[in-house]
């Protein structure tokens, strides 16, 4: 757990340790105050997006947000925003949406990200790719100094045809990184994990960095298959990044 010190109030010396949700809720409620009324919001998915998309349903409720328009990222995110009375949309209904506030598994110090350990990636990407801002928000944790660099995984989502097939070729490709590829599973026994479009998520573990990611990025779209990736190069403007020495705000 992260552990922020901060006073409990501005006369007190007693101090309370922030867990990493809290911190996760502090860079949520930073990126809500970037939200006005009548926008068209792309909302995230993840235990941090969860906060942000709370806030908006709390805002709205007190009436200090009017006419928002939420387009979500997931199945999950969706029914989070129906039991908060959030207004919902899609992108062939609001193809250019105003404002997008959603997490990452890693950021780097240009701003890319990975996403997708939650599993929503192809949504995000649509919804985030859409967008003309992306506030990302994360706690400290996320911040790596390339991608891939936390040694935790890539998803890369592929159709269920031959997907055994897919993840050999996606291992290859990545062959001089040390590049490792497994198939998502859940629940106890272990089955596919399957997104909400119907697929199936291939995760890569790589030892050593994978080089210049736009090369990588389109060698593995490249192969027949895949669906998308979880790198997001150039599209966050914004990042949030909740820490111990307080919120860091990160623009392009
Ligand atoms: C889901 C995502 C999430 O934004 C990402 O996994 C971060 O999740 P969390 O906020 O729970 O750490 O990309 O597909």
């Amino acid at each position: 757990e992260a552990g922020l010190l901060i006073p409990s109030s501005p006369s007190s010396s007693v101090s309370v340790i922030l867990s990493q949700d809290d911190l996760k809720k502090i860079a949520a409620y930073k990126a809500v105050e970037y939200v006005e009324s009548g926008m068209v919001l792309g909302l995230g998915t993840g235990s941090t997006a969860k906060h942000a998309v709370a806030r908006i349903g709390e805002l709205i409720r007190q009436g200090k947000l009017k006419n928002i328009i939420g387009i979500p990222t997931s199945t999950i995110t969706h029914e989070q925003a129906v039991s908060l009375g959030i207004p919902l949309s899609d992108l062939d209904s609001h193809p250019v949406i105003d404002l997008a506030i959603d997490g990452a598994d890693e950021v780097d110090p240009y701003l890319n990200l990975v996403k997708g350990r939650g599993g929503s990636l192809l949504r995000e990407k649509m919804v985030e790719g859409a967008c003309k801002k992306f506030v990302c928000i994360v706690d400290e944790s996320k911040l790596v100094n390339y991608l891939g660099g936390s040694g935790l995984a890539m998803p890369v989502e592929v159709i269920r045809f031959c997907w055994k097939f897919t993840a050999g070729r996606l291992q290859n490709l990545f062959e001089e990184s040390g590049c490792v590829a497994k198939l998502r599973t859940s629940g106890e026994k272990g089955e596919p994990y399957v997104t909400d479009n119907g697929n199936y998520i291939v995760d890569l573990y790589f030892k050593k960095s994978i080089g210049d990611l736009r090369v990588a990025s389109d060698a593995i779209l490249n192969i027949a298959g895949v669906v998308e990736h979880g790198m997001f190069l150039d599209m966050a403007t914004t990042v949030i990044v909740a820490g111990e020495l307080g919120l860091t705000v990160k623009s392009k």
